[in-house]
């Protein structure tokens, strides 16, 4: 820690369970999660803000946990891929191959769990329009949206 640099008391519920750490004020939800608490299933792609690879809930909406500060959850419920365990996207994901290399597919699983939530996942448009924040290099759009559609039309498997 540098001179000056505040290593605030922080306590966030991460999946249901009470995690409490005293971090360099700086230190991003990414970095807690991962080098902290061990839950690497959260990705870091750009560390800035435009692949979304790093998306969890806090308190149900979706972040960049890389342009958020730990810090800043005090008191929060934050969201993971691994709280996400036996959600039916998935299951989804796996049957339309919804992937490639993966990096990108917690991130994807946790938006579309929040977008099916929010019910904005109605329409193919309205999938994707809402799902741009999430990249994917391997080009995976279409399976993707055909896993994301079957789950919020409520007929997966
Ligand atoms: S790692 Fe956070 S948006 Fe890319
Ligand atoms: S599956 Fe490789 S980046 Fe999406």
């Amino acid at each position: 820690m540098g001179p000056g640099v505040r290593e605030p008391t922080t306590t966030v519920t991460v999946n249901g369970a009470r995690l409490v750490a005293n971090l360099d004020a700086r230190v991003t939800l990414l970095d807690a999660l991962r080098d902290r608490f061990g839950l690497t299933g959260t990705k870091k792609g750009c560390d800035q803000g435009t692949c979304g690879s790093c998306t969890v809930l806090v308190d149900g909406r979706r972040v960049l946990s890389c342009l958020t500060l730990f810090a800043q959850c005090d008191g929060r419920q934050v969201t993971t891929i691994e709280g996400l365990a036996d959600h039916p996207l998935r299951a989804a994901f796996i049957k339309h191959d919804a992937f490639q290399c993966g990096y990108c597919t917690p991130g994807q699983i946790v938006s579309a769990a929040a977008l099916i939530r929010e019910g904005r996942a109605g329409r193919d448009e309205d999938i994707r329009e809402y799902m741009s924040g999430n990249l994917c290099r391997c080009g995976a759009y279409p399976r993707i949206l055909a896993a994301i559609r079957e789950v919020a039309s409520g007929a997966h498997a």
